[in-house]
């Protein structure tokens, strides 16, 4: 029996774990840092929180004899895909990142602005917009507490915590995948006039690109961190192929 440990918080990172559970001689284990309070969970052995850095984690793939190890993290969770390029190279154990395609701007009326921080795109927001769609998740929302002429309509999966510091506004809870439709009668409703997003890409939230596209209002887009170095794929079904390359099992029909 073959073991792989899945490095999850995405819909890709389910899905891949959910097609290799298929194959009955590997052994699967989804690894989440437990932001969401309850997440969609594929049928196998599941680790949720830190492992206590990277030195904590090449422990754990030790000490479980792991075999593979795929980071399909989030593009924004820099952190946890640097200690498993560390840990995956002091464990000499192979390891391979399933990273989804960023959303390019493609259509004239995509009014992008490109900032390197969420820091920065609250920066730039007095000089672009009053009333403002928040797309960036609920850990970061403080930072627009400082524009208190601002309005924002905040969307997130879970509530933010009591005590949490939160912009001018209202907040809603939602989980994607998001239709045109929804996401225009969002902008409609709250007379939004700029959309502020992290470039996760996917099409589970895309929606909303379209939905300012429509409009020809801007988005103010956080482009992501850099990723370690290693080997990249962008489809579960290449990450699927690169583990039955390197573990020589033969895929089910
Ligand atoms: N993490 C997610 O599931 C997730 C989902 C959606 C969006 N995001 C985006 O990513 C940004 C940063 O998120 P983040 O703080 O979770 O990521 P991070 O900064 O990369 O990770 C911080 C710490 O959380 C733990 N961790 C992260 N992912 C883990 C996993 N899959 N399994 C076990 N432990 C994990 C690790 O703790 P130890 O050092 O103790 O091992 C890691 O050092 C968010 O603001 C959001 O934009 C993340």
């Amino acid at each position: 029996m073959k073991r792989v440990l899945v490095l999850g918080g995405t819909a890709e990172a389910t899905a891949l774990v959910s097609q290799l559970i298929q194959q009955t001689d590997i052994e699967v284990t989804l690894s989440l840092a437990g932001r969401t309070q309850q997440p969609l969970l594929p049928p196998c052995q599941v680790q949720i929180g830190g492992f206590g850095g990277a030195a904590g984690l090449a422990d754990y793939l030790r000490q479980k004899q792991f075999d593979l190890l795929i980071d399909a993290t989030h593009p924004f969770a820099a952190q946890i895909s640097l200690h498993a390029a560390v840990a995956a190279r002091w464990c000499h154990l192979p390891r391979l990142m399933l990273v989804r395609p960023a959303w390019q701007p493609h259509h004239p009326n995509d009014h992008w602005l490109e900032v390197d921080s969420v820091a920065a795109a609250a920066a730039v927001l007095p000089r672009v917009a009053q009333r403002v769609f928040l797309t960036i998740g609920r850990q970061e929302l403080s930072v627009f507490a400082a524009l208190p002429d601002l309005w924002f309509l905040m969307r997130m999966i879970d509530p933010p915590p009591a005590k949490a510091t939160l912009p001018r506004g209202e907040w809603i809870l939602e989980r994607g995948p998001f239709t045109v439709m929804h996401e225009t009668a969002l902008l409609l409703q709250h007379q939004i006039e700029a959309i502020v997003s992290k470039n996760s890409g996917g099409a589970a939230t895309a929606a909303k690109l379209i939905a300012a596209r429509d409009f020809g209002i801007p988005v103010v887009m956080v482009q992501r961190p850099p990723l370690p170095e290693g080997e990249q794929v962008s489809t579960v079904a290449a990450a699927v192929d690169w583990v039955s390359r390197q573990l020589g099992v033969t895929k089910q029909p």
